[in-house]
């Protein structure tokens, strides 16, 4: 993708449930699905991603999460305010190169949708690249990098959240040999859960030894993909 697409700031859009997005114009492409951002990160990364690695796991106290894309920090809150629902201590790696503006963030709906208010600008103003204790159930870790440039611990990762721009915007982040590197940080039993659905990408994951669900999509989405390491 070129640098150029992201020099202007995203602009603020309405999605379908009521909840903000972003629009990229430059790329033509939004944050989220514009049937519903906040139902569709619910759906696609929280229920179908770490409600179900729960379900595999139901004693385990702890575990990593690790995000291609932190964008708005909406897929970050709703993991926040699971961790303390659940009383599971998530350590919430993510990479963004283009952060949006504080400006832009302090714009966004969603702390008034979910109840986050004081959550939603800690997440924003959080230090990178560093570990940072939000609650005792919530350590964020933002990285200001590509996936392409990414050196993380390998078998490290319980969860990852693949939420990077569609492959017709940004193909480099869904060719095969960057999915290989993903999984590679993927711990023995790991879920990766994504909102795409397309057949190359199922390909490619069953290629590179992941289990393959297709799964029913977000509401107004057709399907998504899990892949499962186990
Ligand atoms: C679909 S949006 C992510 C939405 C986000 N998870 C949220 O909850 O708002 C894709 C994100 O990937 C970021 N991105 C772009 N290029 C990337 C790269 N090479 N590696 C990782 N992330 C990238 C974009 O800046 C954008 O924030």
């Amino acid at each position: 993708m070129p640098e150029q697409a992201h020099q202007q700031q995203p602009q603020l859009i309405q999605t379908g449930d009521g909840s903000h997005s972003l629009y990229n114009p430059a790329l033509d492409e939004t944050y989220h699905s514009h049937h519903g951002a906040l139902q569709e990160s619910q759906y696609v990364f929280i229920r179908m991603g770490l409600d179900a690695w729960r379900a595999k796991q139901p004693h385990a106290e702890s575990l990593s999460v690790l995000e291609i894309g932190f964008g708005t920090g909406l897929n970050a809150l709703l993991a926040l305010h699971w961790a303390l629902q659940h009383k599971v201590k998530v350590h919430f790696t993510t990479l963004e190169p283009y952060p949006v503006s504080l400006e832009t963030a302090k714009q966004l709906n969603y702390p008034q949708l979910t109840e986050g208010e004081k959550d939603f600008l800690r997440l924003h103003e959080a230090p990178w690249e560093e570990d940072v204790l939000l609650y005792d159930y919530f350590i964020l870790h933002k990285k200001k990098q590509k996936l392409e440039e990414a050196a993380l611990a390998e078998a490290a990762f319980d969860v990852v959240f693949f939420d990077a721009f569609a492959p017709n915007k940004q193909p480099e982040l869904w060719e095969k040999a960057l999915l290989e590197k993903t999984i590679r940080f993927m711990a023995p039993a790991a879920l990766l859960t994504t909102y795409c659905a397309k057949g190359q990408l199922k390909r490619d994951l069953r290629d590179a030894g992941l289990q393959v669900e297709t799964l029913p999509g977000a509401p107004g989405k057709k399907e998504m993909v899990r892949g499962s390491k186990a």
